[in-house]
């Protein structure tokens, strides 16, 4: 820790104060920041201090206020505008930020920051075709940039040319050898397109340059799990872990795998990292998978529904297919609730939904007091393994007499005698964490847990929901509800 002794040269007093910001002793940063007010005129470079500190002190609209004063003083800084620009990006407000980071590359067209900002932000709201030309000439002015090449590798693989972004991680590879992230994102693209071959490949050649981290070797792991090498994955996994032992998608899946115990449910992080890759492939993936789940939902709704059932909460909603499978049934209001904020996208773009909520559906069943008379969730529930909290929190949602319609995968019972699931796992359980990350569940397990949740069981019918590796994946279709007369 420094010595805070008195300093009233203005320069070594601002070197200071950065350095306690970059140490985290923002505490000690914030009297200085005040005496460095006393001593110099605000300029450009002191609000961005002040920003800096605000954000690391966790007060965004504090960062928001000095940006907005020195820009007011300084409407045309660059650095304030792209500062500004980055600030309004992590709060959300992606229309303000993306007027920001474009006003920063009117005042700067040469500044290849702007640039790149501007094409990821162009990204995020969908106009990925000016966003890959906008992250090009970023990166003819910056071609050493990292962060460049995944950016625009993004922005192609969002504007469905995943080739193009191929090339594009392989020519930052070839400037930036020694770079892992392009490494980690080149495999990772090769994972979402399903050449595990190619990412394992990938994968060897970075080890081999002597590069490693958690990120590469889970995803060779995940590479080499979904080419039927289990044995290999589980050790590659188990390093993985030494080296991110607190990486939610690490350890979601090194529990997928045996290796340590599961926490009976994926972890938030594990979900969005899952579906965020997923959510450009989602639809057309599922359709080639024969995804039944949609038409089973329906099925049930028509049957044990009234016509023009009302209020409807759909969770983990995804892309929306439900919301189109249900779209003549009268399930109005619809609201959606997911965490993959590009499967929102996707469920916004259908139009289909009153409002869309990117939360853990936990949260919301906890936090949303509203009654709904149909609380659906088609192939989420895989992502939980104990079911008792999630259907207590639905009881307190239901309306009397109203219901909750899902899907679940059925763990066979040999399948928990044989398989090596979590470590600790006891054989009654009745669920269990698979290889691919995802639960599965008894049907006696699920009866036993309606029952303790108070919900009575109208239907559970043993049904397929998709094929994978042209095999049928063996579910369920659950009809629970509400009793009428219970409090
Ligand atoms: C396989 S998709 C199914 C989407 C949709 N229900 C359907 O049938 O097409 C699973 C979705 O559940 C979401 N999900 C999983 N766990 C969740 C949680 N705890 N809270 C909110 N959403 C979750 C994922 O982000 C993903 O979009």
């Amino acid at each position: 820790m420094e010595l805070l002794s008195p300093v009233t040269d203005a320069t070594a007093l601002s070197g200071r104060i950065l350095r306690m910001i970059e140490a985290g002793h923002t505490g000690a940063a914030r009297p200085l920041l005040a005496a460095l007010r006393r001593l110099v005129p605000p300029s450009p470079a002191l609000a961005q201090m002040a920003a800096r500190l605000a954000l690391d002190e966790g007060r965004m609209e504090l960062a928001q206020d000095e940006l907005d004063r020195a820009i007011a003083l300084d409407p045309g800084h660059g650095g304030l505008l792209r500062y500004r620009a980055e600030l309004r990006r992590l709060s959300g407000d992606l229309s303000g930020a993306l007027q920001d980071a474009a006003e920063a590359v009117l005042q700067e067209p040469d500044d290849a920051r702007g640039k790149a900002l501007l094409g990821t932000l162009l990204t995020l709201l969908g106009a990925t075709a000016d966003a890959v030309r906008c992250l090009r000439d970023a990166l003819r002015g910056a071609p050493a940039d990292a962060a460049i090449y995944e950016a625009l590798a993004q922005a192609e693989l969002a504007d469905g040319d995943p080739v193009a972004a191929e090339a594009t991680l392989a020519a930052g590879m070839r400037a930036l050898p020694g770079r892992i992230s392009l490494r980690n994102a080149a495999i990772l693209l090769a994972v979402r397109r399903g050449h595990f071959p190619a990412a394992l490949a990938e994968a060897e050649a970075a080890r081999a340059m002597g590069l490693i981290d958690a990120c590469l070797l889970g995803l060779q792991a995940h590479a080499l799990s979904s080419l039927g090498r289990h044995a290999e994955a589980s050790l590659v996994y188990a390093e993985a872990l030494k080296l991110g032992p607190d990486d939610p998608y690490v350890r979601h899946l090194v529990a997928a795998a045996g290796l340590v115990a599961d926490e009976g449910r994926a972890h938030a992080e594990y979900v969005r990292t899952v579906f965020d890759g997923y959510a450009d492939r989602f639809e057309p993936h599922l359709i080639a998978l024969g995804y039944r789940v949609p038409g089973l939902i329906r099925r049930a709704v028509q049957r044990y529904l009234p016509p023009s059932p009302g209020a409807t909460l759909d969770l983990g909603c995804g892309s929306g297919l439900l919301a189109v499978a249900l779209s003549d049934l009268g399930c109005a209001p619809l609201v959606g609730v997911d965490l993959s904020p590009r499967m929102l996208a996707q469920a916004a773009a259908k139009g289909l939904y009153g409002e869309l909520h990117e939360a853990d559906l936990e949260r919301l069943l906890a936090e949303d007091e509203r009654q709904w008379q149909l609380i659906l969730a088609g192939d989420v529930l895989c992502y939980f393994g104990a079911l008792e909290g999630v259907l207590r929190a639905v009881r307190a949602r239901l309306a009397h007499g109203g219901c909750f319609v899902f899907t679940a995968e059925v763990l066979a019972a040999e399948t928990l005698a044989t398989e090596a699931h979590a470590a600790d796992a006891p054989p009654a359980r009745g669920w269990a964490l698979g290889r691919a990350g995802r639960y599965a569940h008894r049907p006696d397990y699920i009866r036993r847990a309606a029952a303790g949740a108070g919900l009575l069981l109208r239907d559970l019918s043993h049904e397929t929901l998709r094929n994978e590796q042209e095999s049928p994946v063996a579910g369920m279709l659950v009809v629970l509800e509400r009793p009428r007369d219970d409090h």
